[in-house]
């Protein structure tokens, strides 16, 4: 009984550190549009593409007869306002669709290198990491914000 108190007690305190986790991260949130990748490792992740993706997606990334397109317009707005790690996970968890999980940590970072390439976001200097953790807090946004 005094167990179960205590860790009722607990839950605000639970609350308050998550709402500060949440405020801190948007904080520190970074978007597709900063050069969040370079151009080498775009360059490796086409390959993997080429190999993994584009027997479904299309060479050009504009989808095929069950996929989805992966580059243009209607890839962009269904992932608008979610993360890098939202898409990174997504990607991890059920593709390739002939063998989900079948690939590295730092092979689905360069396929997405490859893509935001397609999709005509900046390279930056420094590559897109492969932790699922650093990724979600990179936003995924169809439009550059205005500077501020
Ligand atoms: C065997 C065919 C096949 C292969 C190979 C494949 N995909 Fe897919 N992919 C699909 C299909 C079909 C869907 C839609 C249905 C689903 O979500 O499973 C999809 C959905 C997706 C989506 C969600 C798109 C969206 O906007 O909702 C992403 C992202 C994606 N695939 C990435 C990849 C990547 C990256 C690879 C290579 C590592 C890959 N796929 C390989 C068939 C495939």
């Amino acid at each position: 009984m005094k167990l179960k108190f205590a860790s009722i007690a607990l839950i605000p305190l639970a609350a308050v550190f998550v709402l500060r986790t949440v405020v801190h991260a948007q904080g520190d949130m970074k978007s597709v549009w900063d050069g969040v990748y370079t151009q080498a490792q775009a360059d490796r992740g086409k390959d993997l593409y080429s190999t993994q993706c584009a027997s479904c997606h299309g060479p050009e990334l504009t989808g095929g007869e069950m996929a989805p397109p992966l580059a243009g317009g209607e890839f962009i707005s269904g992932w608008d306002g979610l993360t890098v790690g939202d898409l990174f996970e997504r990607i991890r968890i059920s593709m390739p669709q002939n063998s989900p999980g079948s690939l590295s940590g730092q092979q689905n970072s360069d396929i997405l290198a490859f893509m935001f390439a397609a999709n005509k976001f900046p390279t930056g200097t420094a590559e897109l990491p492969k932790e699922a953790g650093i990724l979600k807090m990179i936003k995924f946004e169809a439009k550059k914000a205005p500077q501020q």
